[in-house]
């Protein structure tokens, strides 16, 4: 099984990070291949709405997305991580997703799905420093439909509340470890 993780934190091993670090990690300890694509090091311009993608169903931007587009096709699950700005997803990662609007083009305008064959799960890893009710509603809506547009459908997902400070999630061990136990259960899908 291939894994692939999209961390969506502008901060380096800041708390979505670690938490995607050890669901790899617990991937990894039952036989899963994995990759981490770390948003914050790529170049992604924004989508400009020239909608090309809707005759080519491909993006005529030339940048990082080029080589991030494969990867969608060659995992058998997909992890985001991603902390909460604004009750949304940074604006990076949502550069990331906006870029796929050629794979929704693909979908539903071509009718030519990535893998329609194939069931692929995806998991939305996140945290943020307060504690809102609807923390995570709009970035998981977001995801959710990202998954849509690449063909994996929306598994499960991990929320952590009141985790600000950089490695703050190091002080809740028992979140580190659903965060493991959740990359072995996927293993077994
Ligand atoms: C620009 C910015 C916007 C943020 N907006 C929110 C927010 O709307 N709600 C919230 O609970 N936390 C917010 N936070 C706090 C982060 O979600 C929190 O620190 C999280 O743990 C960061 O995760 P990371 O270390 O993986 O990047 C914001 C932080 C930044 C820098």
């Amino acid at each position: 099984m291939k894994i692939l993780g999209i961390a969506g934190s502008c901060r380096k091993d800041g708390n979505t990070d670690i938490l995607l670090k050890k669901c790899l990690e617990g991937a990894m300890s039952c036989g899963a291949s994995v990759e981490t694509i770390f948003v914050r090091d790529l170049k992604i311009l924004p989508c400009r709405e020239c909608h090309s993608c809707s005759k080519t169903g491909k993006c005529v931007l030339q940048d990082d997305m080029q080589k991030i587009y494969p990867k969608f096709a060659e995992a058998d699950c997909i992890i985001v991580s991603s902390p909460i700005f604004f009750y949304n997803l940074p604006s990076n990662l949502k550069a990331l997703i906006d870029r796929c609007q050629c794979m929704w083009a693909r979908k539903y305008v071509l009718k030519r799905p990535l893998l329609p064959q194939k069931e692929r799960k995806g998991v939305f890893i996140s945290a943020g420093g307060t504690k809102g009710e609807k923390l995570f509603d709009c970035a998981k809506l977001a995801v959710k439909y990202f998954f849509d547009a690449i063909d994996v459908a929306y598994h499960k997902d991990l929320f952590i509340r009141s985790i600000d400070e950089k490695g703050a999630i190091n002080s809740h061990p028992d979140k580190l470890e659903e965060a493991s136990s959740l990359g072995k259960h996927l293993t077994t899908l």
